[in-house]
């Protein structure tokens, strides 16, 4: 079988807290995802997502373990390297407006994504309109700035600047959860057309199983920063093993 998209192996990563004691927030994680797979990565709030977050983007690095992304381990990797890794893999954030600049409008900051990639500003001007059509918003959303938009539509214009370079993973953090029910699930119709049509893989963090369920093939239950379940979503929806996975799922249907 090819080698994963990412990699995660035996990742750790201690915080030193304020007064000097240490906290372990990633404790030996390990995690693939594959070619054109959508892996969720669901836990209660703290338990470390954001943190394995940001050492796959390597906002920060690990104490231990290591994250081949496309063949390239990243906790060693630097320029050249690192700049390729940073076009294959987006982010996308929990509050979309706050990773826009405000002065801008969003198709100023949806066309600078594009220049690395493209010249040319009429190509570019068609491009951002093609991307805002992918992503269900009108031309005219390219001279809106942040403020003057739904949250919805913030974070569609948000998918849009990530998927212009045309990465291989996407990174969602969260990337629903501000959001109305209805809104979050019209946005994961939105990634599923995305995934459909262009075979991009998918790294789905939340704390809710339930939304987890309805998008990821495979899951990793992330408790106190370790891993304690792991599998096809449908099994571990269908026959929990760990109580803090039950716990996790009951307190979805609750709701
Ligand atoms: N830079 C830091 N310094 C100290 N502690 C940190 C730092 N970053 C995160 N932590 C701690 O690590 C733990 C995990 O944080 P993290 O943000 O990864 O959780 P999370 O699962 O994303 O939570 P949420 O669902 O609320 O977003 C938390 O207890 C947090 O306080
Ligand atoms: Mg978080």
């Amino acid at each position: 079988m090819s080698e994963p998209v990412l990699d995660v192996k035996n990742v750790t990563k201690t915080f030193r807290e304020r007064g000097g004691r240490r906290f372990r927030a990633l404790d030996d994680v390990s995690l693939t995802v594959r070619e054109g797979e959508c892996v969720g990565v669901v836990g209660e709030s703290g338990c470390g997502k954001s943190t394995l977050a940001r050492i796959i983007t390597r906002l920060i690095l690990p104490d231990s373990g290591s994250v081949r992304f496309c063949g390239t381990e990243l906790t060693e990797a630097g320029g050249a390297a690192l700049r390729r890794a940073y076009r294959d893999m987006k982010m996308i954030f929990q509050e979309p407006r706050s990773s826009f600049d405000p002065r801008l409008t969003l198709g100023v900051s949806i066309r600078a994504a594009l220049k690395p990639v493209m010249r040319g500003r009429r190509e570019q001007e068609a491009e951002v309109r093609r991307l805002l059509h992918v992503v269900g918003l009108e031309p005219r959303f390219a001279q809106a700035y942040p403020r003057q938009v739904s949250g919805g539509e913030c974070q569609r214009a948000a998918i849009a600047r990530a998927i212009a370079q045309k990465p291989r993973l996407l990174i969602c953090d969260e990337a629903t959860s501000a959001l109305d029910v209805s809104v979050q699930a019209q946005v994961i119709e939105l990634l599923t057309a995305i995934r459909r049509e262009t075979g991009i893989s998918y790294l789905f963090i939340s704390h809710d199983l339930a939304l987890v369920s309805s998008f990821c093939d495979r899951t990793y239950v992330l408790c106190g920063g370790r891993v304690v379940e792991q599998g096809p979503t449908a099994q571990i929806i269908r026959e929990p093993r760990e109580a803090y996975t039950k716990r996790l799922l009951s307190s979805v249907l609750t709701i």
